[in-house]
């Protein structure tokens, strides 16, 4: 939290910072601040914190900070435009994996195996659909419609962009997932996307295709995802993200030799690249300028 507290540019004699390192010390403090530029802080801490305004989250998701605790009358401001190149590289390192084959390839060379007749598979050509296109999802449709992949995509309005050759409504997620050899989900976990990719979708995929799930756990209906996966009804997933974090040692997705395991590590949230974004704002909060970024909370996010 220090590296946070440092990059920050307070005025002096306008703001006092109070740097918290754990849950106990932001209770404590929590009774003083106008502002939290914070990741994940206690729920509890908002009933003590009786002069809260304004929560600057230090990341792209805010499912966490829109709980019943947090008043109504607190504006909630997230960090868009940062994790897309992240994620994007994420993404098309993954989806290369898979067509590169780079599993097969190392387990050969611990072997001394030369398996000249497995050949890589090509990106190119391929199908993607990108689930959300927020800033991230389109950063990623780029990146993959970059190295030739052909983009479809899917948003809670349908509306066309730029990044995507053809883009379908939440409701009809089924039928835009039907042609694609990578389902990539970067959506927002909301009332309304919880477990939006359940059995029915994952049954309207292709069985040679990947499921990559950069968005949230939740949004999908992980014991069917397992169910697919275990009788191979899809080839594969990619997974950054699940409903319980850390995925417990027992889980099965940790030794399935069709899924790949990454600590939500896909968009890291790096001091140096965050703190821009709320110092911007925090100098729109000091001149009375609305600030950017607003979370609309009825729509959740
Ligand atoms: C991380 O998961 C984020 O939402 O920024």
């Amino acid at each position: 939290m220090e590296a946070y507290a440092d990059l920050i540019r307070a005025p002096r004699g306008r703001v006092t910072l109070r740097v918290a390192a754990d849950h106990d010390a932001v209770r404590k403090h929590a009774r003083d601040c106008d502002v939290f530029y914070v990741w994940k802080p206690p729920v509890d801490a908002y009933a003590r914190a009786p002069r809260l305004a304004w929560l600057q989250a230090m990341g792209a998701g805010v499912d966490w900070a829109l709980v019943p605790e947090l008043p109504p009358g607190v504006t909630v401001t997230r960090a868009p435009g940062i994790f897309g190149a992240w994620m994007a590289e994420y993404v098309a390192a993954w989806c290369l994996h898979v067509t590169q084959r780079i599993a097969e390839y190392s387990r050969a060379q611990r072997e001394r195996r030369w398996i000249e007749q497995t050949l890589p598979d090509r990106l190119r050509g391929k199908t993607v659909c990108v689930v959300g296109l927020g800033d991230i999802g389109r950063a990623v449709a780029r990146a993959l419609r970059g190295l030739g992949a052909r983009i479809v995509g899917v948003s809670r309005s349908g509306r066309a962009v730029r990044e995507a050759e053809r883009v379908y409504p939440h409701r009809a997620l089924t039928r835009a997932v039907a042609a694609a050899d990578f389902v990539v989900l970067v959506l927002p976990l909301t009332p309304h996307t919880m477990r939006l990719v359940d059995a029915r979708v994952l049954a309207a995929m292709k069985p040679t295709a990947w499921l990559v799930n950069i968005a949230r756990g939740a949004v999908v209906d992980e014991a069917a995802l397992l169910a697919a996966l275990g009788e191979r009804r899809i080839a594969g997933a990619v997974l950054d993200v699940f409903a319980r974090e850390p995925l417990a040692p027992e889980h099965p997705f940790w030794t399935m030799d069709n899924v790949v395991v990454t600590p939500h590590i896909s968009g890291p949230s790096t001091a140096e690249e965050i703190t821009p974004v709320f110092n911007a704002n925090l100098a729109r909060w000091l001149a009375g300028r609305p600030l950017r970024h607003v979370v609309d909370r009825r729509r959740g996010y």
